[in-house]
C-alpha cells in the first residue's frame, strides 16, 4: 500500500517535471556576464499612448481615436489617448528622462494623422512635421539615435473607409506616406520599422473584434490583412533601397511580436508547426530562405478551403513577384518579447469554421506557476525568450534582431521591484543568445513612461517613469526600475545586487 502511494507520488512529481523540464520560470547564467561593447540599450512608446493632443493644431483622427470616442466602454478605465502624457506639448519632459537614463536610442512612433490629416500626403501639416523635426533633432543633439516607427495601429479614418490592411489599395496610400517620411525625416533617421506587431493589426482588428476597425473575420481576413501588410512591408523597404539608401545609409526593419510556445508534452513537431502559424507567417515570408508563407500553412489551410467548397485558398501563395519582393525586404528584425505560452494539440476542432482557431488548433494556455504581472496576458517566462532568439538564429539565417519592446506591468508602484526583477531575468536571456551565438545587437525597454494601453486604458503601468496623471504639467518621476536601467546601460551588465 505504501509502496503503492509512494509510486503514485513520484509519479506526480515526474509528470510535474516534465513539463518544469521545458522551463522553470527563471534562467540560468551561462557565459560572459557583459553585453558586447557596440551592443545598444534603449527605449520604447508609440504615438497615440503618450502624445496627447489628439485633435491639436490640425492634426486628423486615427481609427483609435474614432474607436476609443465611440466605445469608451471597452476600454477597462473608459479612456482614452487623447492627452495621455501630453508627449506633443511635453517632449522637453520625455528628453530629459532619455537623457537621464542614459539611452542609446529611442524607439517612438509617427502619428500618421498628425502630419497627413487624412493619411492622404495632400493633406500635409507643417505643425506635425515641426514636432517631429524637433523630436529628431533634440534627440540627435543629445546623443540619443531616433529609432522610428512609421505606423503603430493609428490608421488614418481616411483611409481605413477604404478597407485599410484588407484593401490592396493600403500598398500605394502606405508607399505614399512612407516616401514623404523618407524625405522629410531620413537624414536623420537611419534606423526605420515599417509596422508594429502585425499579429496585433491583424488578429485583433481583422481576425476578430478586438481592437479596430474590428472586422471580425477570422481565417479570412486576418489573412487578407497579413498578405497586405507584408506587401506594404515588402515594397516599402525596395522603394528606401532604391531611392534613398545610397544618400542615407539607414536600416530598414519590422517589429514582430510572438509568444515563445513550450509543448505540454513535449512535442518538438507541435512547438514547430505553432510557431509557424504564430511568427513563421510573418517571418517566413520576410526572413526564409524561399520566402512566402511557410509550406506547412500554405498546404493546411489550402486543403480546408478546399474541403470548405472553396475556389481558392484563403491564404493563398504570395506569387513569384510579390515573394520575390517581400523576401530578403529587412535589414534587421524587430523583435517583441513579452511572455510564453504552453500549447496542446487539440483532438476536437476548435472555434468557429473557419477561423484562424480552427487552422492553429492547438489549446493555449499561460503558465500560472510563473510571477503574473497586472495584464491579464502577461506572466514572466524568460527562458522563453533565449529559446525564441535561437530558434529565430536557426530558422532564420541567424539575421541581425533589435530587441524592440520587452516590458513588464503593474499597479504604478515607484518601487517597482518585480519589474526589475523581469528585467533582470530577460536581460540574461538575451545575454544567454548572444553568449551562444545569437546576432541581436539591441535591446529596447517597454516604455519609457507609463502610457495609455490600449484596451486596459491607464490600468496597467509598463513604465520606467510614472507620469503624474492628474497635474497638467504631467510630471514624470523615475521609478527604481530607471535607476537599475541606467547602471544596466553604464556598466553594460546586469546589476545583480541592485
Ligand atoms: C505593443 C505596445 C503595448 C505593449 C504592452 C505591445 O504589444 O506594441 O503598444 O503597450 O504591447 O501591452
Amino acid at each position: 500500500m505504501w509502496s503503492l502511494l509512494i509510486f503514485v507520488i513520484i509519479g506526480l512529481f515526474v509528470s510535474q517535471n516534465s513539463v518544469d523540464a521545458t522551463h522553470n520560470c527563471t534562467i540560468l547564467t551561462k557565459g560572459s556576464p557583459y553585453f558586447p561593447k557596440n551592443f545598444k540599450f534603449g527605449v520604447a512608446t508609440s504615438a497615440y499612448q503618450i502624445e496627447g493632443g489628439w485633435n491639436a493644431d490640425g492634426k486628423g483622427p486615427s481609427i483609435w481615436d474614432d474607436y476609443t470616442h465611440h466605445y469608451p466602454e471597452r476600454i477597462t478605465d473608459g479612456t482614452n489617448g487623447d492627452s495621455a502624457a501630453e508627449s506633443y506639448r511635453l517632449f522637453d519632459l520625455d528628453l530629459k528622462a532619455l537623457k537621464d537614463l542614459g539611452v542609446h536610442h529611442y524607439r517612438f512612433s509617427i502619428a500618421w494623422t498628425r502630419i497627413f490629416p487624412t493619411g492622404y500626403i495632400n493633406s500635409k501639416n507643417q505643425k506635425g512635421i515641426d514636432y517631429y523635426n524637433d523630436v529628431i533633432d533634440k534627440l540627435l543633439a543629445n546623443g540619443i539615435e531616433p529609432m522610428v516607427t512609421m505606423y503603430h495601429w493609428d490608421m488614418p479614418v481616411g483611409i481605413q473607409k477604404f478597407g485599410g490592411f484588407s484593401n490592396t489599395l493600403i500598398i500605394e496610400q502606405f508607399l505614399d506616406y512612407a516616401e514623404e517620411l523618407f524625405k522629410l525625416f531620413g537624414d536623420r533617421v537611419k534606423t526605420w520599422i515599417t509596422i508594429n506587431e502585425p499579429n496585433e493589426i491583424c488578429k485583433g482588428g481583422y481576425g476578430t473584434a478586438r481592437s479596430p476597425p474590428l472586422l471580425n473575420a477570422s481565417g479570412v481576413g486576418d489573412y487578407m490583412c497579413f498578405t497586405n501588410l507584408l506587401k506594404v512591408h515588402g515594397a516599402t523597404y525596395r522603394l528606401y533601397r532604391s531611392k534613398f539608401f545610397e544618400k542615407q545609409r539607414g536600416q530598414v526593419g519590422i517589429s514582430l511580436n510572438v509568444d515563445y510556445v513550450f509543448s505540454q508534452t513535449n512535442n518538438t513537431n507541435d512547438v514547430n508547426r505553432a510557431l509557424d502559424y504564430e511568427f513563421g507567417l510573418l517571418a517566413h515570408p520576410i526572413y526564409s530562405k524561399f520566402g512566402d508563407f511557410p509550406p506547412i500553412l500554405l498546404k493546411e489551410i489550402g486543403k480546408s478551403s478546399r474541403n470548405e467548397g472553396r475556389k481558392r485558398s484563403r491564404l493563398p501563395s504570395l506569387g513569384t513577384y510579390w515573394t520575390s519582393v517581400i523576401k530578403g525586404s529587412a535589414d534587421f528584425m524587430g523583435m517583441n518579447y513579452y511572455t510564453s505560452m504552453f500549447i496542446n494539440s487539440s483532438t476536437e476542432p476548435r472555434g468557429e469554421n473557419p477561423s484562424y482557431e480552427r487552422d492553429y488548433n492547438y489549446v493555449s494556455t499561460v503558465d500560472t506557476r510563473c510571477p503574473k504581472a497586472k495584464s491579464f496576458w502577461l506572466y514572466a517566462v524568460p527562458q522563453g525568450f533565449e529559446d525564441l532568439l535561437k530558434y529565430i538564429r536557426d530558422h532564420y539565417d541567424n539575421v541581425e534582431v533589435k530587441i524592440t519592446e520587452n516590458g513588464w506591468s503593474d499597479s504604478g508602484d515607484l518601487d517597482d521591484n518585480m519589474r526589475i526583477k523581469y528585467y533582470k531575468t530577460h536581460l540574461q536571456a538575451v545575454l544567454n543568445a548572444i553568449n551562444d551565438g545569437c546576432n541581436v545587437t539591441a535591446y529596447t525597454a517597454w516604455s519609457l513612461l507609463d502610457n495609455f494601453q490600449f484596451h486596459a486604458g491607464f490600468i496597467e503601468h509598463f513604465g520606467l517613469y510614472a507620469v503624474n496623471m492628474t497635474s497638467p504639467n504631467r510630471e514624470r518621476t523615475p521609478k527604481k526600475s530607471a535607476h537599475f536601467y541606467n547602471k544596466v546601460i553604464k556598466t553594460r551588465s546586469i546589476p545583480y545586487d541592485f
